[in-house]
């Protein structure tokens, strides 16, 4: 293929927005029980790109693993979370979809997932075990990220992004 350009920096700072978008809560992504510091810093920048804000537990080191992650100017919209189970209720209350983003029986495929048209709550699971048990009742639906090779899971920031582009319609 030839005639192919790659845009400057120049060229995708002036396309960028100047300040990150006030919240609208449209879309969240929720590691709510997270365990590595560094996919929260990845995480951030994929909700930046996608126009989407991060749910995190307060934790004493959730905060430091964030401010430490950012590599972007101005960070994403980040919403403090005390109990992820009464969180994920008040959200539930306030009529968001709760979606999963889990291995499970019975669940959407990615490449069936359709954009998202209403406020829509993203809940990733631990990295080592998963969404808890307790957690699994209070979602609407639960999307699976189709898999072939010997690994048995994808990196949960990687689940995350495939899935935050599928709702916000860039893929
Ligand atoms: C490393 S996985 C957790 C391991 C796995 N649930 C287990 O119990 O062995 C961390 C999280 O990433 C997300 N995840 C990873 N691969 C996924 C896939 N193929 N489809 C959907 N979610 C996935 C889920 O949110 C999962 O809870």
């Amino acid at each position: 293929m030839s005639g192919i350009r790659v845009r400057t920096r120049k060229d995708l700072r002036a396309e960028r927005r100047r300040h990150p978008p006030r919240c609208l809560g449209h879309l969240i992504a929720a590691p709510l029980w997270p365990l590595h510091g560094v996919n929260l810093g990845t995480l951030l920048r994929t909700c930046d790109a996608a126009g989407a804000c991060l749910a995190v537990p307060r934790l004493p080191w959730t905060t430091e693993a964030l401010a430490r992650g950012n590599t972007l100017r101005r960070p994403a919209c980040v919403h403090w979370v005390r109990d992820p189970l009464t969180w994920l209720d008040g959200e539930r209350a306030a009529r968001a979809h709760i979606l999963g983003v889990e291995l499970a029986e019975n669940a959407t495929r990615l490449a069936d997932l359709p954009m998202a048209r209403r406020p829509t709550v993203t809940v990733l699971g631990h990295e080592r075990d998963g969404i808890p048990p307790e957690a699994l009742d209070l979602l609407d639906e639960v999307v699976e990220i189709p898999m072939i090779g010997t690994g048995a899971s994808l990196n949960v920031a990687v689940a995350a992004s495939l899935v935050l582009y599928k709702l916000a319609g860039f893929a």
